[in-house]
């Protein structure tokens, strides 16, 4: 898929004032502060429209961009960072995870790992949580660039492991790098191909 334009439409303090379009595919990208949510939309729609920092909590709102005028992207506030403010973290929980159970119109949560640390017992948390209500999510491996492949196939079945301790099968993954410019194709194509599930 090539983007061809991305506009930003609004940033929301609940699922009550998000977009209203129904038929509108949409995708969200979560995971742990800091962990380059921010960063790899930009790096997806090659723009700069999502604001990244390097001070963890940066995204407070569910921020959505519309893509090639067809679907919806949409960065989410992170959860679980020590230094982030008790208001942040009840945010995440409230606003967050209500959004995440009520919109219809939402086709992946693409759940962003640090590949660099091992497994945290709040993304298990989390991604567990996904699974006990049945929202489709695919793994993404961030920050690729700053280890070697041998590691990286180390962390990604220490990730694996973790997971078959709750999961039957584990969930789908792609490593990406928005500093080294790796995974973006194999994202596209995974919300290319799922378009047309929109309900
Ligand atoms: P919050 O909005 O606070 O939840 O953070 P976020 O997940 O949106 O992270 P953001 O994209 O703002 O990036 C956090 C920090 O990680 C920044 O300093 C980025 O430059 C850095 N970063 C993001 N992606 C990568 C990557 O692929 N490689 C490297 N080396 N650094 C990255
Ligand atoms: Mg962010």
């Amino acid at each position: 898929m090539k983007i061809s334009s991305v506009k930003f439409i609004q940033s929301s303090p609940s699922i009550a004032s998000c977009p209203k379009e129904k038929k509108v595919p949409e995708y969200a990208f979560v995971g742990r502060s800091n962990v380059g949510k921010s960063s790899l939309i930009n790096y997806l729609t090659n723009s700069k429209i999502a604001k990244t920092s390097s001070i963890p909590g940066k995204t407070q709102l569910i921020n959505h961009f519309l893509i090639n005028n067809q679907w919806f992207l949409v960065d989410l506030p992170g959860y679980g960072y020590a230094k982030v403010s008790k208001k942040a973290r009840a945010n995440f929980n409230h606003f967050t995870k209500q959004y995440l159970i009520e919109r219809k119109n939402l086709i992946y949560v693409f759940v962003l790992i640090d590949i660099r640390i091992k497994p945290q017992n709040i993304d298990l948390l989390f991604m567990n949580w996904l699974g006990e209500n049945k929202i489709p999510f695919i793994r993404i491996f961030s920050k690729c660039d700053k280890i070697n492949s041998i590691d990286t196939k180390k962390k990604v079945l220490e990730h694996r492991k973790s997971l078959l301790k709750y999961w039957e099968e584990v969930p789908e993954y792609i490593i990406s790098s928005s500093k080294s410019k790796i995974g973006k194709n194999l994202i596209l194509d995974k919300i290319e191909k799922s378009k047309h599930l929109v309900p």
